[in-house]
């Protein structure tokens, strides 16, 4: 299994490295536009093989992408992080273009590789990448809701005292400060409704802080995170990887799931072999389908800037 990782800065080298903690590659191939950065970071990160045990072979190159070559995933982080105050749309001029370039090159290479795309804003790249490749909507994958409902898991379980591995909760919709929609109501801690253990002012609480997740860490660290970014990249490439069919929030080409259309935005999908396998249509109620709705106006929105770049 050839993974390829594009963009050595924080996330993409998290990734890296989570990736190969896993133990589950042959080979990640680094790339980055910087010279020698990628090299760099590869070698330091092989350098901590025969500590971490891992086997697979970690490759740093400067924007060959010829050492990409018939690579099985692919994960763009390229372009660049959000600054404090600073929203993940605002970056859609500069990251675009970049998001663009990078994603035709891969392809040139690997033609059935499948895409995991992390760069902001992040559903509207997942849609740019869809809309200018042409290929199936099952290899093309936006990782924010993995992310965000990883970061929904850490508030649940701060407020129950409990470790996060006993809670079961999900992010769908937009991944952007307005757009996330923390799924409260089908959220438990071991089977037990969280509605039932927590106050409603305690979930409020918590659905907040899950929305403004990216933005808290930005306005602390100066720049966006990586440790879970890059954690929730590694989990949704050893799912297809391995083809473990497990259930992530991702952002998907919607074709009339969910009552939506020509949008790529966070849904529950079963990742395997293939991708995405299976988007699964679970119910919401009214609620909970207003506000999804809401955040598919606002991906809309950002969708309409690629079309005034006529990058669409
Ligand atoms: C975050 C970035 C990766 O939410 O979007 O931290």
């Amino acid at each position: 299994m050839k993974i390829t990782v594009v963009g050595a800065g924080a996330v993409g080298a998290s990734s890296a490295e989570y990736i190969a903690i896993k133990n589950f590659a042959s080979e990640i191939v680094l790339l980055d536009i910087k010279e020698n950065f990628a090299e760099g970071k590869a070698m330091d990160l092989m350098q901590t093989s025969s500590l971490n045990s891992f086997d697979t072979k970690i490759i740093g190159c400067t924007n060959d992408y010829y050492k990409t070559k018939n690579s099985d995933i692919a994960v763009i982080t390229s372009g660049i992080p959000r600054k404090p105050g600073m929203s993940r749309e605002e970056l859609i001029g500069i990251n675009a273009k970049i998001v663009k370039e990078v994603s035709d090159e891969l392809i040139r290479y690997s033609p059935n590789v499948i895409l995991i795309i992390v760069s902001n804003p992040m559903d509207t790249m997942t849609y740019l990448a869809y809309k200018t490749l042409g290929i199936e909507k099952r290899r093309v994958i936006g990782m924010g809701g993995a992310l965000d409902s990883a970061r929904f898991k850490y508030r649940i379980s701060e407020a129950l005292s409990c470790p996060s591995s006993d809670i079961s909760a999900m992010v769908i919709g937009a991944h952007s400060d307005k757009g996330m929609v923390p799924l409260t109501r089908l959220a438990t801690r071991n089977s037990i409704p969280i509605n039932q253990i927590l106050g409603h002012e305690s979930i409020e609480k918590i659905r907040h802080e899950t929305k403004v997740g990216g933005a808290t860490l930005t306005s602390m660290l100066g720049t966006s995170a990586w440790y879970a970014p890059g954690a929730a990249v590694s989990s949704i490439v050893h799912a297809i990887a391995c083809d473990q069919r497990k259930i992530f929030p991702c952002s998907v080409f919607l074709d009339g799931e969910y009552g939506l259309s020509d949008i790529a935005i966070g849904v529950p999908v079963v990742l395997g072999k293939n991708g995405i396998e299976r988007i699964c249509e679970i119910e919401l109620d009214k609620i909970e389908k207003n506000m999804l709705g809401e955040s598919a106006l606002g991906v809309n929105k950002t969708n309409e800037i690629l079309k005034e770049m006529k990058i669409i």
